[in-house]
């Protein structure tokens, strides 16, 4: 039960170049993963990251496959998901989110709420998860922290509660206030931040000591702090209080301040985060309620993928275990294969390492070597039969392509890739009825799935393809009338079905939508599966 409860999985959302690599750094130099800044990020402009490991995902500089990092941090042990951070992964960002028990929406002071912030802060209220926000780079001049906060409830719709408040911006930015305790942290720029292993050094006093402080005296602080007086009383009428439950709840966001690249502000998120964000909880599957101190082991899988590492080549089914306790060997049930699964080996991946894992606890993530590569997004394992978690929806694709092999010759092998990238997610196989064609549509949520999936036939299966777009911007799964819609001849509307035979139509406008549901009034549709 202690191991559980010191456990802290969460996931960190922001708009690309919020600064999430720059935190995510950060956190694993406190948590003594990594002993250099820079170990994360390379220095030299172009972003690698241990958790960017695929060539494409360095050339763009985008996060785009999530992995796990872990690390200790003060008692606890901290599972820290990787997320993409672009919108059109937030397929993947809602199906990593399933193994988070809370997430941390990082947003930049100077652009406050960004179109990719709210698409994942949606995402994340699907799951009704607690969310914690960072907004960070407060050494640069940005907006006003209240309008700020003004904008997560008017964008966002959710209040929030200030945990600490800054002491000036940009150039005059001074430090952070701790509401509960009552303190200033008082910041020091140094340029040496990269390399050192904790924070710069902050002078920290209590409100009431304030005029102890030397450093007050130049004109700049003196700005940062009468403005800080300003807005701190306007806080204390307006802010809400901090109430864990509304929290707990996803009701309310705890905020804070600090600034990622100058490692400010990142120990005193951290200190409270881990006391406010929940340790694992309790799961639904089904009429039962499985609490993470069940004897019985089971775990949820929500990501797959194959030839992560090319060394290996071989398939890996993340998992987040719910209940119970992993152990090497340990045979699972898993309720859609009506059969056991031997979980052999289980490995946290580290950048391009591997550490074989002996033994998790609910709470934390495992990447299962998956031989026989039979498992798929969504799976139960279980040693209780009874169990089966809710499966992970799908989400209706919104962009089309029709997809060949350049190389007519290679259709083994682009078969095989297209079903595999079909299996994690990466696209979503359509068939319409009678196929006969040698191509093969296929559809993604996002624009850059497509170029993912390009990039993977052409250097895993050493398949490169020739897409051709189709003219749909819309689909909708059927879940009643299929048969009457099937025979339906609509233009602009097309009838397909997906990998698992479920009927699903394509639609060139909003209107061949309406003009259908006109017709059938009976028929079902819905924008995701499970
Ligand atoms: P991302 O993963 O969310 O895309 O963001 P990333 O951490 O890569 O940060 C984006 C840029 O913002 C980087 O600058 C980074 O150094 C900068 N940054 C992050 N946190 C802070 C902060 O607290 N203050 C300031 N001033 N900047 C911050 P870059 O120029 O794109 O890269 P680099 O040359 O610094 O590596």
């Amino acid at each position: 039960m202690d191991e559980i409860k010191r456990r802290r999985t969460f996931a960190i959302i922001s708009h690309p170049d919020a600064g999430k690599t720059t935190l995510t750094e950060k956190l694993l130099l406190y948590g003594g993963a990594i002993r250099e800044a820079g170990s994360v990020k390379a220095k030299a402009g172009r972003k690698q990251t241990t958790s960017d490991w695929m060539e494409m995902e360095k050339q763009r500089g985008i996060s785009i496959s999530s992995t796990v990092l872990q690390f200790d941090y003060d008692g606890f042990k901290i599972n820290l998901l990787d997320t993409p951070g672009h919108k059109d992964f937030s397929e993947d960002t809602y199906r990593t989110l399933t193994a988070a028990d809370s997430a941390v929406m990082l947003i930049d002071a100077a652009k406050g709420v960004e179109a990719q912030t709210r698409k994942l802060f949606e995402v994340c209220r699907l799951r009704g998860i607690p969310i914690f926000t960072f907004i960070n780079k407060m050494d640069r001049p940005g907006r006003e922290p209240l309008d700020l906060l003004d904008e997560l409830e008017t964008v966002l719709g959710i209040r929030s509660s200030p945990v600490n408040w800054p002491i000036g911006m940009g150039p005059d930015f001074r430090g952070i206030y701790e509401v509960y305790k009552e303190q200033i942290h008082w910041f020091r720029p140094d340029n040496d931040h990269e390399s050192k292993a904790k924070a710069i050094d902050s002078q920290i006093v209590k409100l009431s000591d304030l005029n102890t402080l030397n450093e007050l005296k130049d004109s700049a602080s003196q700005r940062a702090l009468a403005q800080f007086m300003a807005e701190f009383e306007l806080l204390q009428a307006a802010g809400d209080p901090l109430d864990v439950e509304r929290v707990l709840a996803g009701n309310l966001t705890p905020v804070f301040f600090g600034s990622a690249m100058n490692n400010f502000g990142i120990e005193v998120f951290l200190n409270e985060f881990i006391k406010l964000a929940p340790p694992p909880g309790a799961r639904k599957a089904k009429d039962k309620t499985l609490e993470p101190e069940d004897k019985k082991f089971s775990a949820i899988v929500f990501k797959v993928q194959a030839n992560m590492d090319p060394m290996h080549r071989d398939c890996l089914a993340f998992m987040r275990v719910c209940s119970g306790e992993y152990e090497k060997g340990i045979r699972a049930y898993c309720p859609r294969k009506e059969g056991e699964v031997r979980l052999n080996n289980a490995v946290h991946i580290f950048g391009r390492d591997r550490v074989t894992i002996e033994n998790a606890k609910a709470g934390d993530i495992i990447g299962v070597v998956d031989t026989t590569n039979s498992l798929r997004i969504g799976d139960t394992l279980t040693q209780d039969p009874a169990v089966e978690y809710q499966r992970i929806p799908r989400f209706a694709p919104e962009h089309f392509v029709r997809v060949s092999p350049v190389d007519p010759t290679k259709r083994k092998q682009f078969r095989k890739g297209v079903e595999q990238l079909s299996d994690e997610g990466v696209v979503q196989i359509l068939v319409p009825p009678g196929n006969v064609d040698s191509s093969v549509m296929i559809g993604a949520v996002g624009q850059l799935q497509f170029e993912v999936f390009e990039h993977r036939m052409n250097t895993e299966y050493s398949t490169p393809v020739r897409m051709e777009k189709l003219p749909y911007i819309m689909a909708k799964w059927v879940t009643s009338g299929a048969e009457q819609i099937k025979s339906a001849r609509k233009s602009e509307t097309m009838y397909v079905e997906d990998r698992n035979g479920s009927p699903i139509v394509l639609f060139g406008t909003q209107w061949a939508f309406k003009f259908l549901k006109e017709d059938y009034p009976d028929a079902g549709f819905a924008d995701t599966i499970e």
